[in-house]
């Protein structure tokens, strides 16, 4: 059963290791990969309250938008394409301290500022990634690239 997260600390990579034991705790007892993606996404906007958190998942020769929190987005995007297709077509972690700055970002909001996108790697293969929208300018440093690389690395081994 669901219970209500709890965040004591403000140093982020303490916050960090505090979501990390409740996601695990959370999703023990669930296999399933919707449902764990969508409280995934939820317990990331408790910990932080980023604008928008969500997964793009590969089918075939795309990506194609699952669970998020936030506002509406696009909901396909093209390998290479934007910083979602590059972080899959790079298979690494890309950070983004301003999305104007990036070639060919796609602009889902006028509001998103800066932006991490960490793929999901399961057997070799990027099977997603997940995708943070920040409405400040580089929030998002190398702390969060690690932490988030491993949260992104147990999540999938859950999967
Ligand atoms: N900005 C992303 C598109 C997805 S939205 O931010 C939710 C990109 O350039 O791939």
């Amino acid at each position: 059963m669901a219970e209500a997260l709890f965040f004591s600390s403000t140093d982020k990579s303490q916050r960090y290791r505090e979501l990390g034991s409740q996601l695990k705790s959370l999703m023990e007892g669930e296999s399933n990969a919707t449902a764990n993606m969508a409280n995934f996404c939820a317990a990331l906007k408790e910990a932080f309250g980023w604008f928008w958190i969500g997964f793009y998942l590969v089918e075939v020769n795309e990506l194609v938008l699952g669970p998020f929190q936030g506002p509406v987005a696009c909901t396909r995007i093209q390998k290479s394409k934007g910083v979602c297709g590059a972080a899959w077509a790079s298979e690494a972690t890309i950070v983004v301290e301003d999305v104007e700055k990036f070639p060919g970002h796609i602009a889902c909001s006028s509001l998103s500022k800066s932006e991490i996108v960490v793929p999901l790697i399961k057997n070799g293969k990027v099977i997603g990634v997940l995708d943070i929208d920040s409405t400040e300018l580089a929030t998002f440093d190398q702390t969060d690239q690690l932490e988030l690389e491993k949260i992104c690395q147990w999540f999938v081994s859950h999967l």
